[in-house]
């Protein structure tokens, strides 16, 4: 069972959402010691933002591409091939100004890939990305579930279920930002999360004997 934890968060240290997502980790990895483990930390390693010149060498057929367009679509080729590989995919998602960090977003444009991780039939968009299990450790300085001020839930339900990613459970970390006692609840109902999530998804004994 190939684990793939995203960081998505701008800090590099002291991140909420970086340290939610390695809970989460941490958690699967008890159940599942020698699940391999690929971190993307995306604050020390930014990927590149989906511009002129990197439409430019996307659909430029490979044969023809530059060294340089060939270098930049390697990139998000990357990032594809590790969420390919993965079973489970965590990742830290932090709130800013009431959408998804730019690092998160950049990742979203490399993954998302015509014919390779969603395709266009005759009944609609189809993606590709299927059997996957996704935990996403969403932290906010404000309280905004299920009211119109989450934007990122929405979105991130509906860009996954593109590629195919359905089965995605949301771990709230909200009122970050609110004074220390409210910090400290909100950290504490977060892991009372994950221990209850993780805790009611199949080991990787049960999935080996589903197979
Ligand atoms: C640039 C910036 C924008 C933010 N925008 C929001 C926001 O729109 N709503 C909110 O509830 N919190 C907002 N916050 C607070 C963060 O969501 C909060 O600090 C969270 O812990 C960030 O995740 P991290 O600790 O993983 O970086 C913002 C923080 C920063 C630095």
């Amino acid at each position: 069972m190939n684990i793939l934890q995203i960081n998505s968060s701008a800090r590099i240290e002291g991140s909420h959402s970086t340290r939610l997502a390695h809970s989460i980790v941490e958690r699967i990895l008890a159940d599942n010691p020698d699940a391999p483990l690929k971190v993307r930390d995306l604050s020390r390693q930014p990927h590149p933002q989906l511009d002129e010149a990197t439409l430019g060498a996307l659909f430029t057929p490979p044969a023809d591409r530059t060294p340089e367009q060939a270098a930049r679509v390697a990139l998000d080729d990357a990032l594809i091939a590790e969420i390919q590989a993965a079973d489970v995919v965590v990742l830290g998602v932090p709130m800013y100004n009431f959408g998804v960090s730019s690092q998160l977003k950049n990742w979203i444009d490399a993954i998302t890939r015509a014919k390779v991780t969603f395709m266009y039939t005759a009944n609609g968009p189809e993606g590709l990305l299927k059997g996957k299990k996704v935990y996403v450790a969403l932290t906010r300085g404000g309280v905004y579930r299920n009211t119109p001020g989450d934007t990122q839930v929405p979105y991130l339900t509906t860009i996954f279920k593109f590629l195919g990613l359905t089965d995605v459970t949301f771990i709230y970390a909200e009122g970050l930002a609110m004074g220390a006692e409210a910090e400290q609840k909100a950290l504490a109902s977060a892991h009372a999360q994950i221990d209850e999530a993780v805790a009611s998804a199949p080991t990787q004994i049960e999935l080996a004997v589903a197979a």
